[in-house]
């Protein structure tokens, strides 16, 4: 049930790429704000996939694998949310491309969606959230108070994605990073659950010819609007 406490929530969705993460980050911080980073649950259970050697692909197999899959969402002191999958820090291990895809290939599977669901809205009912995902203005929180939807062209998207790899490993490629990302929009956008698209009234940002401060000068007035419209 959608509970007048999801109306206080922000949706932010978007493709890989565009910023939604970084910028979340940020707004969280400035608005006090809890940031919730939902591909991180997906990208959880595309690891333990990976971990069980379990084809990304094989819907049945992982569809097996989720009553077994013991999976938390912390904040540490800083704030900062951390993936425990077993009791293990995963927090950088989901980090890598190959967890990327697995990612991607489970998350269009309904039995992983609704797996996440519940998870994901007990968050939007506990804190002050900043939501970031493919479908959360769509799906996960349909009655959230505002509706982001991020994007940029993907040629920006890719370069973008590059160096915060290259950052991690020298040997990251541009092109490995465009070819992986145009298929992981493919999947996302393409696939029959919860597809990645704008909700009808989300509001869209599209961070193409957006520096970083600009793009975040430009989200905090639509987040000022939204809380100085809100009644207490
Ligand atoms: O945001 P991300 O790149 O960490 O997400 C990893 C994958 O998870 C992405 O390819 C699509 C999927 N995802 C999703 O289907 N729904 C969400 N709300 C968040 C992520």
């Amino acid at each position: 049930m959608v509970t007048k406490m999801e109306q206080k929530s922000i949706a932010l969705d978007g493709p890989a790429g565009a910023g939604k993460s970084t910028l979340a980050k940020m707004v969280a911080q400035h608005f006090g704000l809890i940031y919730v980073d939902t591909g991180a649950l997906y990208r959880c259970v595309g690891l333990y996939a990976l971990r069980n050697d379990v084809h990304a692909q094989d819907e049945a197999a992982v569809t097996r694998l989720l009553p077994e899959i013991n999976l938390e969402m912390k904040y540490d002191d800083a704030g900062v949310q951390r993936m425990f999958l077993g009791g293990q820090d995963v927090t950088d291990a989901i980090r890598t491309p190959e967890v990327s895809q697995y990612a991607s290939d489970v998350s269009a599977m309904p039995a992983v969606r609704a797996f996440l669901l519940s998870m994901q809205r007990e968050m939007a009912v506990k804190y002050d959230a900043i939501m970031d995902g493919r479908d959360i203005g769509t799906v996960v929180l349909p009655d959230a108070g505002l509706k982001i939807f991020i994007t940029a062209e993907p040629k920006k998207r890719a370069y973008r994605r590059y160096l915060e790899l290259l950052a991690k490993d020298p040997n990251t490629q541009l092109e490995d990073v465009a070819r992986e990302m145009s298929l992981r929009d493919k999947n996302d956008s393409e696939r029959a659950a919860a597809p990645l698209k704008a909700a009808g009234d989300a509001i869209l940002l599209d961070t193409s010819n957006l520096n970083l401060e600009e793009s975040f000068v430009a989200l905090c007035q639509m987040i000022s609007e939204f809380r100085s419209k809100q009644v207490t």
